[in-house]
């Protein structure tokens, strides 16, 4: 008989719950999002993050329970986002993992949410190919590493300030797109043109990346320029937030030589960001490899099929969150 996961994410600002097979199935998932509890605060206020999660937590898991019609006796293991991210809605992730897996007496894992994200892509098909050159541009992070396996990671680099996601969700903001910034900007920017000249903020060095100043030059020409077209400031932003990542990717491939290409995390789900690695993976002969849309963002399948690896490799970190736990650490 089939054996699943409960694959549980509460890092952040969505409660995401997924019963997944080990092969990458999902049978059931369920995600609540917070948009219009934190919208009035143009971003995630923490506290009250929390007081969400822990209200539709119990909930979600029964429901998702039901939807894939089993029992806990069907479950090889519990497995919850331990870190990085916001302490207090880590925790009510990991109290209530932890008192289910109690209750039902089954094991529980706490899982890296990045390690989730870099799963992400292999949810109902099995598309990496080792060696890989992964990319995870979301809201919290923007990293650039190599893999030999699902298992090790060589970070190559990482943002000195803001990452992507959040550079759109700020950009998002100052031009009164609303939440989440994300889609916004895509379409603003499909309507405009890229006629600003914007700067590549490290576009040229290493494997580094640093959002804050495109972003600050973005504030100062709204604040000289208010004439300016939404649409084409949303084009000449993202135009200049995609040259820096494809400079990045295009640098990780010619020196590490992968067989694919994984690009993961919300801003992956940019048809931008898509069209323009599938174009430099043609380039350069690798596959590229990219989560369905609904598996760009955060939820709680990438977070149960990363558990079968942690059963896998006999790791069972502890259930103690993490705000910053970083890649190379399960
Ligand atoms: O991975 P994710 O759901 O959460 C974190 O782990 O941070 O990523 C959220 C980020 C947000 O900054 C959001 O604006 C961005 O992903 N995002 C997008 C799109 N959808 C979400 N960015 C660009 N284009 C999108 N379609
Ligand atoms: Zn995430």
């Amino acid at each position: 008989m089939t054996k699943y996961v409960l694959g549980i994410e509460s890092s952040c600002d969505d409660t995401s719950v997924a019963v997944v097979a080990k092969d990458g199935q999902v049978k059931a998932i369920k995600t609540v999002s917070q948009y219009e509890v934190h919208q009035a605060f143009g971003g995630v206020y923490p506290e009250l993050a929390s007081r969400a999660h822990l209200e539709a937590i119990l909930p979600t898991i029964e429901q998702v329970m039901s939807d894939a019609n089993i029992t806990p006796s069907d479950l090889t293991a519990i497995g919850v986002t331990r870190g990085p991210g916001l302490i207090g809605s880590l925790l009510i992730g990991l109290s209530t993992a932890e008192a289910l897996s109690m209750g039902w007496g089954v094991p529980v894992y706490g899982i890296n949410h990045l390690r989730g994200h870099m799963r992400s892509v292999d949810l109902e098909e099995t598309r990496t190919k080792y060696p890989a050159v992964v990319m995870l541009v979301s809201g919290g992070h923007t990293l650039v590493a190599e893999l030999k396996d699902p298992w090790s990671y060589r970070l190559l680099g990482t943002t000195r300030d803001d990452s992507v996601g959040e550079s759109y969700d700020k950009v998002a903001r100052m031009l009164g797109l609303g939440m989440p910034g994300g889609p916004a900007i895509d379409a603003a920017a499909k309507r405009g043109t890229p006629v600003l000249r914007l700067p590549r903020p490290m576009k040229n060095d290493g494997y580094e990346f640093s959002f804050s100043g495109l972003k600050s030059s973005v504030a100062r020409h709204i604040e000289k320029h208010p004439e300016v077209s939404l649409d084409d400031m949303s084009a000449s932003f993202v135009a200049a937030c995609m040259d820096v990542l494809m400079a990045k990717a295009e640098r990780a491939v010619i020196e590490c030589q992968p067989k694919s290409l994984i690009i993961v995390g919300g801003v992956a789900a940019s048809p931008q960001l898509r069209d323009g690695m599938e174009n430099l993976a043609q380039d350069h002969g690798v596959s590229l490899c990219l989560p369905p849309i609904k598996w760009a963002t955060d939820n709680g399948a990438m977070i149960g099929l990363a558990t079968w690896d942690y059963i896998e490799k006999g790791i069972k970190p502890d259930l103690i969150p993490k705000p910053n736990l970083n890649l190379e650490t399960p």
